[in-house]
């Protein structure tokens, strides 16, 4: 097996190099954001509109707070949440890109956009993990984009996110191959929580 990453972009890369963030939290940072690549193509080629930079953004940096909790890289814990919102902003990045970190985890709020829940979606589709209702929150807005029947709609996303799940074994493998501290020289053999 290949332990590659997928490529993050040039800025989120740069960021997690400065802030010498875990392998791990790179790794799954790069597998989420590839995933979310995804998702974002098959929402775009539905007729949904979006900000794809943001959506490309906040994949790539939405666990960026686990470098000030990397306890949080294999334990629960939600602190990295607000502390990845407070680095972005500390760092220059605006709103509209820094708030995935602190949001990526509720989408149930009233407010929620739709780029929170492709993020959102994308950081539980990469393991193959389905939740029901973010992804009736999905197909309400592509329903609402497209004017099909929701039924249709939940059956387009239904079969990307089957496909995507096929997938979940390799990506799980090549988080685990990552070591949570950057000394580490050997994976742990478990992918951890993130
Ligand atoms: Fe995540």
């Amino acid at each position: 097996m290949t332990t590659t990453l997928p490529p993050l972009p040039a800025g989120a890369a740069d960021l997690l190099r400065d802030l010498d963030a875990p392998p791990r939290l790179v790794a799954h940072l790069a597998l989420v954001h590839e995933v979310a690549e995804e998702i974002a193509d098959f929402c775009a080629g539905e007729g949904l509109e979006f900000d794809r930079e943001a959506v490309r953004y906040g994949a790539a940096t939405h666990d960026i707070g686990k470098t000030v909790h990397p306890e949080e890289l294999s334990g629960p814990g939600s602190a990295h949440e607000a502390a990845g919102h407070a680095l972005l902003l500390a760092r220059g990045v605006p709103e509209r890109l820094a708030r995935f970190a602190r949001s990526h985890a509720s989408w149930g709020g009233p407010g929620v956009t739709v780029e929170e829940l492709l993020v959102s979606l994308a950081d539980k589709a990469w393991k193959n993990k389905r939740v029901q209702d973010l992804e009736d929150r999905v197909v309400d807005r592509l329903a609402a984009a497209t004017g099909r029947e929701r039924w249709e709609a939940f059956l387009a996303l239904d079969d990307l996110l089957t496909r995507i799940g096929e997938d979940a074994p390799r990506r799980l493998a090549v988080q685990a191959a990552h070591p949570v501290r950057a000394r580490e020289t050997h994976a742990t053999g478990r992918a951890g929580r993130c």
